[in-house]
């Protein structure tokens, strides 16, 4: 069966072809429009924007997806959750398309998507019942998948999502967004106990999370610490760029000590699941999936404690945002007749994955 699969929930356009058969995807095409050097201007994603931009680039990139390839048996398409502006975008394109060709068409929720990106590596299955981490710009949760497509939410971020924290955190460090990579880059060479930032929620007995809390105490170091760009407090700052003394904690120290309190919630919380649900498989995915801190961490204490448990995770490429995660969870809902008319197709900013 080949599904075409379209991606449009936040700052990226993405389009993709799949032949998904018994014995995997094979990718036929796919391609990607990134809108970050735009919204990089205005230090994160601007709605307005972001749907014009989709707009713009949606119809050019499913013709070239297409192009000497076979017309596709279905259609997937991200329905929700994200913004709006962008869902519409890839929703209306998809509804056409169906009622065009007359194929049927699946509403995708974008973090089924996601937890789907990890078959896309070759020979990399989910084994059920899994136990699944998405961290991503928008979500961050822990959900129980019994057997394809029946979630149970364990827990969520009850405030900002892990990749909110850390763009955040990087535009106070005046870092471009998306500032979740950079931090990483720079925590490489940081100290992770220079400075003890609180783990919110972490001695909880749920699997909720918390970031907001984080990110106001590394504000509140930053400025007392005067360890900023010249953004905060400018006539403050001491010659050198970042003001700090000998001995102070360094722009990385700071960077890797924030990124090791993140990675500590999300991983204690993650392994607290995998103590209690005691499943086949712990997948890892979303943007944030991408951290090798995170990703190390978790496979070392899987591989120490829980060594029956497979650990996995998507290749780098489709940690992001992609429409090829898009078609293969469609595969998925194909293989269930979850279709749905290209009439009542409708975006839903605020769709839940579980009920
Ligand atoms: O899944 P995604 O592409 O978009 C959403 O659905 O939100 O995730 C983007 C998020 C951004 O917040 C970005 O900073 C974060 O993923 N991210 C990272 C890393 N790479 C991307 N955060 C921390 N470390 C990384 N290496
Ligand atoms: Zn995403």
């Amino acid at each position: 069966m080949v599904i075409l699969g379209i991606e449009s929930s936040c700052d990226d356009t993405s389009v993709a072809l799949l032949d998904c058969s018994s014995v995997g995807y094979v990718i036929l095409s796919e391609k990607t429009a990134s809108q970050i050097e735009i919204h990089k201007k205005y230090g994160g994603v601007v709605p307005e924007i972001a749907g014009r931009l989709h707009a713009e680039k949606i119809t050019p990139l499913i013709e070239e997806i297409l192009k000497d390839q076979p017309k596709p048996d279905v259609i997937a398409v991200t329905s929700g959750p994200g913004l709006i502006t962008g869902l519409i975008v890839g929703v209306e394109a998809a509804r056409t398309l169906s009622y065009a060709w007359n194929i049927p068409l699946i509403a995708v929720n974008h973090l089924e998507g996601h937890i789907y990106s990890v078959e896309l590596t070759p020979n990399q299955k989910i084994e059920y019942p899994a136990i699944a981490l998405v961290v991503s710009g928008g979500h961050t949760e822990i959900t129980q998948i019994n057997e394809p497509g029946i979630y149970k939410l364990l827990g969520h971020t009850k405030d900002d999502a892990a990749g909110e924290c850390f763009d955040k955190v990087a535009k106070l460090l005046d870092l471009e967004y998306p500032g979740g990579p950079q931090i990483s880059k720079l925590a490489e060479t940081g100290k992770t106990d220079a400075i003890n930032f609180p783990r919110p929620m972490m001695k909880e007995n749920n699997f909720d999370f918390s970031f907001s809390g984080l990110k106001t105490s590394a504000l509140y170091w930053l400025q007392k610490n005067k360890l900023s760009a010249h953004k905060i407090i400018p006539y403050e700052l001491p010659t050198g760029v970042y003001g700090q003394k000998q001995n102070d904690p360094t722009r990385e120290d700071f960077c890797a000590s924030f990124e090791q309190a993140i990675v500590d919630v999300l991983v204690h919380k993650t392994i607290k699941a995998v103590k209690e649900t005691n499943p086949k498989t712990l997948i890892l995915a979303g943007g944030v999936s991408a951290n090798k801190k995170l990703r190390e961490t978790l496979a070392q204490t899987i591989s120490q404690e829980f060594p029956e448990t497979n650990f996995v995770y998507p290749e780098l490429k489709y940690c992001m945002d992609n429409a090829a995660m898009i078609a293969v969870a469609g595969n998925y809902q194909a293989k269930k007749n979850n279709f749905t008319s290209w009439q009542e197709i409708k975006a839903d900013p605020n769709w839940h994955l579980t009920n």
